[in-house]
């Protein structure tokens, strides 16, 4: 093993000189009550923070932060806590995601801009995960993500509450009488009872999971509840850690291969992943120079059953549950078959080595592979003439009678067309009716926001019914369940076949077949494309403006076009 010595250090490069500008470098060090003895032959490692007072799934970051440092200088580094931007899932407008990407570039560039060699990742609402990973992946130097952990589990008038999922639930319920305002009060003061992350196995929960099945968490940390006095030791771990990987050269092209990508990818089957998932794994393994797409998903999806008994693939057990039951490494275990158990891993050992001694203690949550919740992985990728670049459904979550289907398309073209139509209680329309929202795409949305679990139209719920089949280029929430099928590419808003359809065609759903298709002839198609206009561009200066010129379609993962690994030359060190 590699072992570096002090003076290789790239913080060494800012430090230790005897000339002016370092002289500048310690003398401000200096400033903050620093010595010498802090830095001198010393790792500098970087907390990446993404804590706010507007990110309540980060609340316990600041804390986390000292528990990362004390970690940090037990094993000889010395530690510089570096705020990035927080990624409030809860808050952000017009939705996280067109944020990911300016995120992951902070994260790059604030790590390539200080003197630092090695960096703890503090992150684990939604988007901040890929964040976060993609920024340090593109930068190099070896780092460990800390998951946040997920909150405790929601509480009302003895009800178990699981984030997001049940607030659907509810909300339908509300919508169709059977519920009034005192128990949604009730619902909305018990379904988030500490920090920590949304604690379904929805995007946070599945992110997570897929840092630790990629080798880039130590072992466990993803099932922690944050609240736990375990997740504060886990955090100090950390600290200690990130110090000998920064020794030892453990960067992350040592830990992420197609292999590591491939066992990354089972464990967000097992979980019954959420369909968000899927940008995110094919934007991080694209920036680590893994080539990854939605077949490879798919085709793991077809292998990997669902195993994690958690809504809202699962009626019942939540994170809390998840963890007691033995965490993800208990699952990895059950599925140790499908899992390359010789890659390498943060710890500097095997994956195997990392879950050897893992124990199920709850085989109802944690389900053998004899016993699945679902045969095959929660996901399933859709093809046909209305999605030639792919389409997403998570059939696990969802009413059966939906595998194949076929109905008559009710189209809006915007999210204010929506809500006319779904709260229309005397729309014209029946259970096999096909609901179509679309310029929710990436460069539609803008920023692909989680438009896809389109609420159930009223007509509907006041027959009784709790799903139906929809249809857009937009997201879902992970907590989010039903018919839904996400993420068609290419998005409606540049033109792709979505942008086409009309009220009333027939739209096909097979998902044995893995087929999307509208029941269009191809020449009726080419004559509305010939007819249609591009809409008008959602941004003329900005962030904004940026995001429309370079982001890349859903099947892509989203990313920024000049992002990727092979675009262009390595970025330099900076110069001192
Ligand atoms: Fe932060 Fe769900 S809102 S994880
Ligand atoms: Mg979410």
């Amino acid at each position: 093993m590699t072992h570096k010595r002090p003076e290789d250090l790239r913080s060494a490069r800012w430090f230790a000189p005897d000339d002016l500008r370092s002289m500048g470098h310690r003398s401000r060090a200096m400033q903050m009550g620093l010595s010498e003895e802090d830095w001198e032959g010393k790792p500098v490692i970087a907390v990446i923070n993404t804590w706010s007072d507007l990110s309540p799934c980060h609340h316990h970051l600041r804390d986390r932060a000292e528990q990362v440092k004390r970690g940090i200088l037990q094993a000889g580094g010395m530690p510089a806590e570096l705020p990035v931007h927080s990624f409030s899932e809860q808050f952000l407008k017009p939705t996280s995601m067109l944020y990911r990407n300016m995120g992951a570039m902070e994260v790059e560039e604030t790590l390539r801009s200080h003197p630092v060699d090695g960096a703890v990742l503090l992150g684990g609402c939604d988007k901040s995960t890929p964040a976060l990973i993609m920024g340090a992946i593109s930068m190099g130097i070896p780092f460990i993500f800390m998951p946040a952990g997920a909150m405790l589990r929601g509480n009302y008038a003895g009800q178990k509450l699981g984030s997001g999922t049940d607030v659907w639930k509810y909300w339908d319920e509300r919508r169709a009488g059977t519920i009034g305002k005192e128990e949604w009060m009730g619902v909305q003061g018990g379904i988030a009872r500490s920090y920590g992350t949304c604690m379904t196995m929805g995007t946070a929960s599945t992110m997570m999971s897929i840092a630790e099945g990629w080798g880039l968490t130590l072992p466990g940390a993803s099932s922690i509840p944050a609240p736990d006095a375990g997740h504060k030791r886990m955090a100090a771990a950390c600290g200690r850690r990130i110090v000998d990987m920064v020794w030892e050269d453990l960067t992350p092209d040592r830990i992420i291969t197609a292999a590591s990508t491939r066992n990354a990818t089972a464990v967000a089957m097992a979980t019954g992943c959420s369909t968000n998932a899927i940008i995110h794994l094919i934007a991080m393994a694209r920036r680590a120079g893994v080539e990854w797409g939605l077949d490879d998903l798919d085709r793991i999806g077809r292998e990997v059953p669902v195993l994690a008994n958690l809504r809202p693939s699962g009626k019942e057990y939540l994170m809390e549950d998840f963890f007691y039951a033995g965490g993800l490494p208990a699952l990895m275990k059950e599925m140790s078959g499908k899992l390359d158990l010789s890659v390498t891993t943060v710890t500097g050992r095997t994956l195997g080595e990392c879950i050897e001694g893992a124990v199920n203690y709850n085989d109802d949550v944690i389900r053998p592979m004899s016993n699945p919740l679902y045969h095959e992985g929660s996901l399933a990728v859709l093809r046909g003439n209305l999605a030639p670049d792919g389409a997403v459904i998570k059939p696990a979550a969802m009413d059966s009678r939906f595998q194949v289907h076929s109905g008559p398309a009710i189209v809006a073209d915007n999210y204010a067309d929506l809500k006319k139509i779904i709260n229309d209680e005397n729309y014209p329309m029946t259970p096999d009716h096909v609901l179509v929202l679309r310029n929710a795409g990436p460069q539609g949305g803008p920023g692909m926001p989680e438009w896809g679990m389109i609420p159930m139209p009223k007509a509907l719920l006041k027959q009784g019914h709790r799903d139906m089949m929809r249809l857009s280029d937009a997201r879902m929430s992970g907590t989010s369940y039903g018919a839904c099928i996400l993420h068609v590419a290419p998005e409606a808003f540049i033109g792709g076949p979505l942008a086409l359809i009309k009220t009333g065609d027939i739209i096909e759903m097979n998902i044995p077949n893995r087929t999307l298709n509208v029941k269009l002839s191809a020449e009726e198609l080419e004559e509305r494309r010939a007819a249609w206009t591009p809409p008008e561009a959602r941004y003329e200066r900005g962030y904004g403006y940026m995001f429309t010129k370079h982001v890349e379609q859903a099947d892509k993962g989203c990313d920024f076009d000049f992002l990727k690994t092979e675009f262009g030359g390595p970025v330099p060190e900076p110069e001192i």
